[in-house]
């Protein structure tokens, strides 16, 4: 994961990394199509498939679904039994294992959720030229559902195997007040599609959670969650900005999960998380696990991180002015000093193994 790029050493390297660049993306933009028109979940449920038997499976179109059988034949992705047989006769089908990646939603390999949000990345290109040319910013709203789908279809296996299996321990003594008497209280800060509030609750069964998020669209969908996961009587999801002054209450615990980055504001968030879990209180951030400091070129992480940043983290964080203006790439030395601005005397990094994040626990 953490390989360093090379700087192409002549132009027809570059054109040659490049192209190779394109494939790729049209690979994910191939598995986009794959994963919404429900070809791999037709494949993995009925078995292999002629062009005509997943058009019938999935409603839709026999010419289109060869070509994307054919297409993702030759990319790698499907095996084809017969390659020599009549383009209607040939069958196709998901490899072993392959099932994984593209059709468990709750696999820690998931790949769809990552075709999902770079096609919402990409939804607002003009609004995001216009942004780069006047210093404005693009909603978070206009990024469309397949931003916040994508981006609670990452994070949310993380949520599902990890959260109060091994980043939630990492704090031992919240740990353990959340799962006895009196009922804790938690905050879930910029919470999206609410899988880590629930994910929560069902873990520690005599916990109540609320999650505050300002995106109207995201907190319909995480009630709707709650719902469907059971847990609606002890989770509440509220449209409210964090930074708000007006945002009170008394909770034992408080995180925010890959969302400080995004805010315009993220100290006023930070101070509203202290005064929410009191002086003597704990707080966990956690956000992008990024060098300590800027090298170029650099590893596939900050690559990573510096791409959702041009396309969408800081575009977001820029809409509301004056904004701190942060984007993806938030440096430890930048979470210490907006935790210090908050009020905040400690800031421990918790020793939890991620490719991706890294866990702040704010104190004092
Ligand atoms: C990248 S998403 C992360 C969602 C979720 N925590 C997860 O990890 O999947 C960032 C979220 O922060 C929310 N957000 C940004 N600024 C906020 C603010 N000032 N108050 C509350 N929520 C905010 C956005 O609406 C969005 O749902």
């Amino acid at each position: 994961m953490s390989t360093t790029v090379q700087a192409a050493a002549s132009p027809d390297a570059l054109a040659e990394r490049l192209f190779g660049a394109l494939i790729g993306a049209m690979d994910l933009f191939s598995v986009y199509l794959g994963d919404r028109l429900g070809y791999y979940w037709a494949l993995a449920g009925a078995g292999p498939a002629s062009s005509d038997e997943l058009a019938r499976r999935t409603g839709t179109a026999e010419r289109y679904a060869r070509e994307w059988l054919e297409q993702q034949a030759v990319t790698g992705i499907l095996t084809v039994e017969n390659p020599a047989a009549a383009p209607l006769d040939r069958r196709y089908h998901l490899p072993d294992g392959y099932e994984a990646v593209l059709v468990d939603p709750d696999s820690l390999s998931t790949m769809t959720p990552s075709a999902q949000i770079l096609a919402g990345c990409v939804k607002p290109l003009p609004q995001l030229l216009d942004a780069f040319r006047t210093g404005g910013g693009v909603p978070y709203a206009d990024y469309g559902a397949d931003l916040t789908e994508g981006q609670a279809g990452g994070t949310r296996p993380q949520f599902l195997h990890q959260l109060a299996q091994d980043w939630l321990p990492a704090i031992p003594d919240i740990h353990a007040r959340l799962l006895v008497d009196p009922p804790a209280r938690v905050a879930d800060i910029g919470m999206g599609l609410g899988w880590s509030s629930i994910a929560i609750a069902k873990a520690y069964p005599k916990v109540n959670v609320d999650g505050f998020d300002l995106d109207d669209a995201s907190v319909r969908d995480a009630r709707a969650n709650a719902d469907t996961a059971g847990v609606s009587d002890r989770v509440q999801f509220h449209i409210q900005d964090a930074g708000d002054p007006a945002l009170a209450g008394r909770y034992d615990f408080a995180l925010a999960i890959e969302c400080i980055h995004d805010m315009s504001d993220p100290v006023s968030v930070l101070r509203a998380m202290r005064r929410l879990v009191g002086e003597d209180g704990t707080v966990l951030i956690v956000d992008e696990k990024v060098a300590d400091h800027f090298t170029a070129p650099s590893d596939d992480v900050e690559r990573f991180m510096y791409g959702f940043s041009i396309l969408h983290c800081l575009p977001v964080g820029m809409v509301e002015q004056p904004s701190a203006a942060t984007g993806t790439v938030i440096r430890s030395e930048t979470m210490r000093r907006y935790a210090t601005d908050a009020g905040f005397t400690a800031v421990e990094v918790l020793p939890v193994e991620h490719d991706f994040f890294r866990f702040y626990r704010l104190t004092g």
